[in-house]
């Protein structure tokens, strides 16, 4: 699972961050590219020449190092933003407050709070510090933003004492790291960009062409794949649904036009493009510059054929990547959803039939029929979106990852 991923140690100051040199070899055997960022006081216990060799890879402590010849700051964000996951290993009980309180008093919290991939962190104290209120408190506070624990193991502690509180080992860390990915981020490692909502063509500058599309049936796709480990460009028409989702990277666009080009931006890095966008056929071939006054007479509204751009996409597709269409039918059903699928050079199409009041346009249900470029049927049965969301996902998984 770790093969080809970026990932970002962070290591704090406890005595187990000697095993951090090994937890790096690991890493690097199983095939991913490491880079270290150590707290201040890990430079005590570990040494950045022995990491840096190891990943080899520069190592990070501060914004700014005095004695490099360059002069150049270390950007955090960029660093934090680099990285597919993040493991923190040993967590002292110092910087768990820390991360548990967003604080940033040095550059590893900079970068921790900078990053919006999974973080992994494996606690190492001693046992009454672990055991201490203040300390579970914090762990569950890391855990209700998302990240995963890696308990500490019971044994002869530094101290001299017995007891919960060492840092598990790097083996224990890699296989649960490896666990953890393959069962609940089945989408894990995967970029997938989903379209979303409606679109608006312009007729002049307060009017426009748009459809009852709420973008919810998208943004529920798009938390779901996030939720699954998937690394999300969502673009999203004008819609008044939002995510706070770290992993979901929303790009807001308005007319077809900008709709087609950030789908087609983000298409050469997706490996799923799912694009369930209520977008509109056609737009004003003129959009006034100003607003239209009446005339007292009939108004003639000339329009244009839109781009499609799922077919674009379509004709653009490589082997290595899945094309998901939705369709919108309201008769001859699934023989319009077949012919759209192959016209158009999908994998699936997830059929919608708008003759039902609970689902479609608007609603927080749906009922949906996917079809497969060989002909296989799915159908799912009427739920909230964002259960449905799911189980589209669920299905995809089932055929399409090893
Ligand atoms: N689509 C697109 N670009 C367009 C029109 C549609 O990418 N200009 C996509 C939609 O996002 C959807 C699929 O094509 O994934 C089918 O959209 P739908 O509205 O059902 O069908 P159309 O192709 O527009 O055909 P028609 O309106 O004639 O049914």
């Amino acid at each position: 699972m770790l093969s080809g991923k970026k990932i970002l140690l962070g290591i704090t100051g406890g005595i187990a961050a000697y095993k951090t040199t090994y937890l790096v070899r690991l890493l690097i055997k199983a095939g991913a590219e490491v880079r270290v960022v150590l707290s201040p006081s890990a430079r005590e216990f570990v040494t950045p020449l022995s990491l840096s060799t190891l990943s080899k890879n520069p190592v990070y402590w501060a914004y700014y190092d005095k004695d490099a010849e360059d002069g150049l700051w270390n950007n955090h964000v960029e660093l934090g933003l680099w990285a597919d996951l993040m493991i923190i290993a040993p967590l002292t009980a110092n910087t768990m407050a820390k991360m548990a309180q967003g604080q940033s008093d040095n550059f590893l919290m900079a970068v921790y709070l900078s990053t919006k991939c999974p973080v992994y962190f494996a606690p190492a104290m001693d046992l009454d510090m672990y055991k201490h209120p203040a300390t579970q408190a914090n762990i569950e506070g890391l855990q209700s933003f998302g990240h995963i624990l890696i308990p500490a193991e019971s044994g002869e502690l530094a101290s001299g004492l017995e007891g919960q509180g060492r840092m598990a080992e790097p083996e224990t860390i890699l296989k649960t790291i490896n666990d953890h990915l393959a069962t609940n981020a089945p989408l894990y490692g995967k970029n997938i960009l989903i379209n979303a909502g409606p679109t608006y063509e312009a007729i002049d500058p307060v009017r426009f062409i748009g459809n009852r599309s709420s973008g919810k049936m998208g943004m529920a796709l798009a938390e779901a794949a996030a939720d699954y480990g998937a690394s999300v460009h969502l673009v999203l028409g004008p819609s008044s649904v939002s995510t706070k989702n770290p992993q979901i990277n929303i790009v807001r666009v308005e007319s077809t036009k900008e709709m087609y080009e950030a789908c087609l931006d983000q298409f050469p890095q997706a490996d799923w493009s799912i694009l369930s966008a209520a977008v509109s056929d056609y737009r004003p071939k003129n959009a006034a510059d100003q607003k239209l006054k009446k005339t007292g007479d009939t108004m003639h509204l000339e329009l244009i054929e839109n781009p499609d751009i799922l077919k674009t996409l379509g004709g653009l597709k490589r082997n290595d990547q899945l094309l998901v269409g939705f369709a919108l039918e309201t008769q001859n059903a699934e023989e319009n959803a077949v012919k759209k699928l192959n016209t158009k050079n999908c994998d699936w199409i997830v059929l919608n039939q708008a003759d039902k009041t609970e689902r479609g346009f608007g609603h927080d249900t749906n009922e949906v029929l996917l079809i497969s470029r060989q002909g296989q049927k799915e159908k799912l049965e009427l739920k909230p979106k964002k259960e449905l969301a799911y189980e589209i996902l669920d299905r995809l998984i089932q055929h399409h990852t090893d």
